[in-house]
């Protein structure tokens, strides 16, 4: 998400803070490969922490395009994988991203909401997120439905940058949730989770407009507390 300054004509600040929280219309397409190029740091810790096991099975929220989504599931141990994005367009792209493996059977792409998600209780091995909790005004109830998705045994995933880092990007003031990494960690806790590791690595270096800085990209795994 390397859009930190209207120096390419990027329209207003609002605007794109909007098409981050859900990519729509004429703009989703140049958001998506924006997100896709700025986001792979992040991808790339996320998918290097999950811990996949033999014949999981894989849900992704908010997957954006979903152009890396074949790094996860074309692994072996990917039984079978489901997406959820409410964002019409970008469930276009990411149909067009993963057409193999919708043929197939092993992925699905489906529109929703992660504070209603379509699918049964314990349906998941494993749960992730990148760059999606900002969105959550209210994340207990989302929390909820990943929790009661989630197998006992299940893991939750969530790829996000802190607080500091994302205040490099002036469209965070527009409706975002930030959080530090002890935050997010009081929520999960707050909603029956209990964070059992987090992963750090930072980005490579960028470059805006002469100004040089560097995001943190963070992936956060919690286990199910009890049993239910
Ligand atoms: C900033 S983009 C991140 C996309 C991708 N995960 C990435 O890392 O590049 C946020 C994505 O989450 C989706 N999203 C936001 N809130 C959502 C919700 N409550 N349920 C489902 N999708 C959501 C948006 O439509 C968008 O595709």
């Amino acid at each position: 998400m390397n859009m930190k300054s209207n120096s390419e004509n990027w329209p207003d600040l609002k605007l794109i803070a909007q098409q981050l929280r859900k990519p729509s219309g004429e703009l989703a397409a140049r958001v998506a490969s924006k997100m896709d190029q700025g986001n792979r740091p992040l991808f790339e810790l996320t998918r290097d922490t999950l811990c996949i096991k033999t014949a999981c099975n894989i849900l992704e929220i908010g997957f954006g395009s979903g152009k890396y989504m074949k790094e996860i599931w074309a692994l072996p141990e990917c039984l079978s994988m489901s997406g959820v994005d409410y964002s019409d367009d970008m469930v276009k792209q990411a149909e067009a991203n993963n057409a193999e493996a919708l043929t197939s059977g092993k992925l699905s792409l489906i529109n929703g909401s992660s504070d209603n998600l379509p699918f049964d209780d314990h349906s998941f091995d494993i749960a992730y997120c990148n760059m999606v909790i900002y969105f959550w005004d209210n994340p207990e109830i989302h929390l909820s439905e990943i929790y009661r998705v989630l197998k006992p045994e299940g893991k939750f995933y969530t790829g996000f940058r802190p607080r500091g880092s994302m205040l490099n990007f002036p469209f965070t003031r527009f409706n975002f949730r930030l959080y530090d990494v002890e935050d997010w960690e009081s929520v999960l806790a707050e909603n029956g989770f209990s964070v059992v590791g987090t992963e750090f690595r930072l980005d490579p270096e960028l470059d805006d407009d002469g100004n040089q800085f560097q995001l943190e990209s963070v992936c956060m795994v919690a286990a199910k507390s009890s049993d239910t």
